[in-house]
């Protein structure tokens, strides 16, 4: 048995727990990393220092490896493409990946695959136009309105409410508005979340009761392991935890998440992990509406309970699926699992933190991603399993241990 070699752009913490599961399965994952301190290289013996973008530090890494994949979905599309013409395996394809990638475009292929999603339009042109869009939309759909950066979004980064007309014109709309019309506003970090824009998603606004994300991988072959739909909850547009599964889901809401997960991987040929984000309205004695929100392609903070929570977890069935292999079960564990991700605080915790989260909870699951601390930076979570009906206590538990990993407590 010669290992199989799985590439992989990226060297966050996505790849970096691929690497976990690779060790145990013995693949050989070779990661492109963005400096030779990050969070995957910290941990991956292979991981040549390259540009996503580099189509020599592409190419090199992709050489001998059984698929080319991704830990996030700002890819160079026409290197891809080059690639797949070359006879790379690039998992998911270029063309599921753009689906992932640009918001617009998710939006189109989800109109043709008639599945319910926000109404939506794309604001372009000048100042004018963009406004006289906006107006027009919330005329018909009613303040207030969503306004997104069709590409780079990513953390709730590209993603601004706006409430009223007149908020067009000042505040950050307005600036949003004004770098779009002017042409080719690159972010680069700031509130347009990096990369050329030049148009806006106008979306109505959803009064979901909560968020859901359906998660499943699909292998070349046309294999589909679904895990159970999980709740996530966001904090400062940010998923701050993970439900898994839904608590009180209604089960046919349930199974339509899942139907609409294996649709979108099925119709759109998506291998490797999919997480379909949905917004649920739920109200008593009328059943549940979903509206799909946004996809990705690779593991998702959504899928972090499968750590701990599932026979397979979604980074181990990431890399069978991209080579093809028979994906794993994705059954729960246990009845209940719970995610709470570790975000940098305001003050950088004491070198004890560690050892007093341990001791506070010895069933807790901690997972670090080697990052330096920053303030609003992932920087792990904590999963914790029990039973069914225990969910608001192992969130209690998870918090808390958070909490002292954090630096509050
Ligand atoms: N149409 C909408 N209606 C209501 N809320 C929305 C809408 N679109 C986005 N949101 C809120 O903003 C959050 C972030 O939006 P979205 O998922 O599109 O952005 P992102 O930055 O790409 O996300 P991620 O953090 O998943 O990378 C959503 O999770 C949701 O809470
Ligand atoms: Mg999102």
């Amino acid at each position: 048995m010669s290992a199989p070699i799985v590439a992989v752009i990226g060297g966050g913490q996505l790849a970096r727990m691929m690497q976990e599961e690779a060790s145990a399965l013995g693949i050989h994952l070779r990661a492109l990393v963005e400096a030779p301190d990050g969070s995957t290289a910290l941990v991956t013996v292979d991981s040549p220092v390259g540009a996503a973008d580099d189509a020599g530090a592409v190419r090199a890494l992709a050489a001998g490896a059984g698929a080319l994949t991704f830990e996030h979905e700002h890819q160079d599309d026409a290197l891809l493409r080059a690639l797949a013409a070359e006879g790379v395996r690039v998992r998911p394809s270029p063309d599921a990946l753009l689906l992932a990638r640009d918001k617009i475009a998710m939006r189109r292929a989800m109109d043709v695959a008639g599945l319910p999603q926000p109404a939506w339009t794309e604001a372009t042109g000048d100042g004018a136009a963009i406004r006289a869009t906006v107006r027009g939309f919330a005329a018909e759909h009613g303040w207030p309105v969503i306004l997104k950066t069709p590409r780079g979004g990513y953390d709730g980064h590209g993603v601004l409410l706006v409430r009223q007309e007149s908020d067009l014109e000042a505040g950050r709309a307005g600036q949003w508005i004004d770098a779009v019309a002017t042409g080719g506003a690159t972010g680069g970090g700031g509130s347009l979340g990096g990369g050329a824009v030049t148009s806006l998603l106008v979306e109505q606004a959803i009064p979901f009761t909560r968020e859901l994300a359906a998660l499943q991988a699909r292998s070349p072959s046309g294999r589909i392991a679904s895990w159970p739909v999980v709740e996530t909850i966001q904090a400062d547009g940010m998923c701050s935890e993970a439900l898994a599964p839904a608590p009180g889901l209604d089960p046919a809401a349930a199974d339509e998440a899942m139907r609409i997960g294996r649709e979108i991987a099925e119709r759109f040929d998506v291998t490797g992990v999919l997480a379909v984000e949905l917004f649920a309205v739920e109200a008593f004695g009328e059943p549940t509406r979903l509206f799909v929100n946004e996809l990705a392609m690779r593991p998702h903070n959504s899928g972090h309970w499968t750590q701990d929570g599932a026979v397979t977890s979604q980074f181990a069935q990431h890399l069978r699926a991209v080579l093809d292999l028979p994906l794993g079960s994705a059954e729960p564990t246990a009845g209940a699992c719970v995610m709470v991700n570790l975000i940098g605080g305001r003050h950088e915790p004491g070198e004890d933190a560690l050892a007093r989260a341990m001791a506070a909870d010895p069933e807790a699951r901690i997972h670090l991603y080697g990052k330096s601390w920053r303030t609003g930076r992932k920087l792990g979570h904590v999963n914790l399993v029990g039973p069914a009906d225990g969910v608001e206590a192992l969130r209690e538990r998870a918090r808390a241990v958070v909490a002292i990993l954090r630096g509050d407590a």
